[in-house]
């Protein structure tokens, strides 16, 4: 087989042949084991030696699906791990129509569908969230290029109070960038700002104990002793081990009175102004400078999609803008290339589209509530057996805590603990990870996929259970 050209006819059978499997897939995936146990012997029997002869569209297509068992159930409702979101059914048949589709969100011009769903999909998120309907925004691979983008455009208004074009002339003029957050701050923020040039080390994390927490004063007179210089303040809506929230509101004020660009990640968090139960986690983050979140997470559409809201959209012409005489100006509508670290960019306002048309703001107010009643329900389950530990406070969709038989040593926690968690995911009935909280080894489940419910949380508590049991005996012997 050479050329795509001779099998051009194909193309529906290989496309039948895809819905079968994912039909296949998606049937199962409610009470299928998250990882199977073939998924390694599987990935390691995918062709890997570059053929010289090609083996056609459908020969590539039945090894992938021969194969499948490779493929995690991540989008199922048994994966607790990280913060990892399913696709819903509108999202998901959305996103197969995008690649059908094949469209470049670059511009008006080269799709106008496609910019059409990513202006209207922003402008519902920014309803959907509480965002003033004056704020520009892009959409994103995820949260970490969004917090490359809502960064780049704090650097820029920094470097501009500076008195320095930094998009035009680089940082090397410059002094460092003061950059100052608490404890929580996410490692794709300060991957962010190593890729912006800001660096990570110029981070200063004010914490007032060991789990992270903001030091306000602290901030407070770092940010006096600049003496009115301007800064960049890392604000965090989720944290990623108990779901807290940095006090918004008090660093919105503290922006204001020092001369500070707001930024904050709301990855996950940002979704906890989509029901007035816990809106005001997140309160102040209206007064912000830029914000993000993810779309891979709660919204629940595929992989990969993310989005950054910037009160002043000018911002982001600096480092993103992108001209030549063949391409296009903005004109009537955004050009999102232009807003953006991408320039060609996958049509990601379908799937959003099409999943906020579905389920509307009602739709998505019930999934996260749904949710934080989850979170609570798995909190009493930890809470009632004897032998697991809860470690923090449960304000919205992550359960923190641990394996804690009586008959097993203190100092010997950890390590129990860390095996127990490798077993749980060997396991893969369900996937949970661990983290380390308050110095300790602790497991962290984040529920945010629309198909969970209780009888999977449930299966958290019971396979902990077990698998510790089993471990708990020998660590006591
Ligand atoms: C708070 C926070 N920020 C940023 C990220 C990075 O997101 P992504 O992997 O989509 O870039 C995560 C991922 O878990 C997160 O929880």
């Amino acid at each position: 087989m050479g050329d795509p050209i001779v099998e051009r006819s194909v193309v529906l059978d290989a496309l039948r042949r895809a819905a079968d499997a994912a039909t296949q897939f998606l049937a199962e995936i409610d009470s299928d084991r998250v990882r199977h146990p073939g998924a390694d012997a599987a990935a390691a029997r995918l062709t890997a030696s570059f053929p010289e002869e090609g083996s056609g569209a459908l020969a590539a297509i039945d090894e992938l699906v021969a194969l499948s068992d490779a493929a995690l159930r991540s989008s199922g409702p048994r994966f607790f791990h990280w913060v990892i979101g399913g696709d819903t059914p509108a999202a998901l048949a959305a996103d197969w129509l995008t690649s059908a589709w094949d469209q470049n969100a670059a511009a008006y011009d080269s799709t106008p569908l496609g910019a059409r769903c990513e202006e209207i999909a922003l402008e519902w998120l920014k309803e959907l969230f509480g965002l003033p309907a004056s704020w520009g925004g892009v959409l994103t691979s995820g949260a970490t290029m969004a917090n490359f983008t809502g960064l780049a455009a704090a650097r820029r208004w920094w470097a501009k109070r500076h008195g320095i074009d930094v998009d035009e002339r680089g940082l090397a003029s410059l002094p460092a960038v003061p950059v100052y957050s608490s404890g929580y701050i996410h490692p794709s923020a300060t991957k962010a700002l190593a890729m912006l040039g800001v660096g990570r080390e110029t981070v200063r994390r004010f914490s007032r104990d060991d789990v992270g927490r903001l030091d306000q004063r602290a901030m407070e007179t770092a940010l006096r002793d600049l003496g009115g210089a301007p800064a960049i303040i890392v604000g965090n809506a989720g944290e990623v081990n108990a779901g807290d929230f940095d006090p918004i509101d008090a660093l919105a004020d503290l922006a204001e009175r020092y001369d500070a660009w707001l930024h904050v990640d709301g990855a996950f968090g940002l979704f906890a102004r989509a029901t007035p139960r816990t809106a005001q986690l997140a309160k102040g983050v209206e007064r912000a400078h830029s914000v993000i979140a993810d779309g891979h997470k709660w919204l629940n559409v595929p992989y990969d999609s993310g989005f950054a809201f910037v009160r002043d959209a000018a911002l982001l012409g600096g480092p993103f803008g992108i001209g030549a005489a063949y391409l296009p100006k903005p004109g009537e509508h955004p050009m999102f290339a232009t807003l953006g670290p991408e320039s060609s960019r996958r049509a990601r306002g379908i799937a959003i589209w099409a999943t906020l048309r579905a389920y509307g703001r009602k739709g998505y107010r019930a999934m996260v509530e749904r949710h934080l009643d989850l979170a609570q329900h798995l909190a009493r389950k930890v809470d009632e057996a004897p032998d697991l530990e809860r470690l923090a406070d449960v304000p919205l969709n992550i359960v923190c805590f641990r394996y804690r038989p009586k008959d097993v040593k203190a100092e010997e926690l950890d390590a129990l603990n860390l095996r127990l968690g490798a077993e749980l995911l060997a396991d893969g009935r369900v996937y949970v990870g661990t983290t380390r909280y308050r110095g300790v080894v602790a497991f962290r489940p984040a529920i945010v996929n629309w198909r969970t419910t209780e009888s999977d949380v449930e299966l958290i508590v019971d396979v902990v259970r077990e698998i510790g049991a089993r471990l708990g005996v020998m660590a006591a012997r």
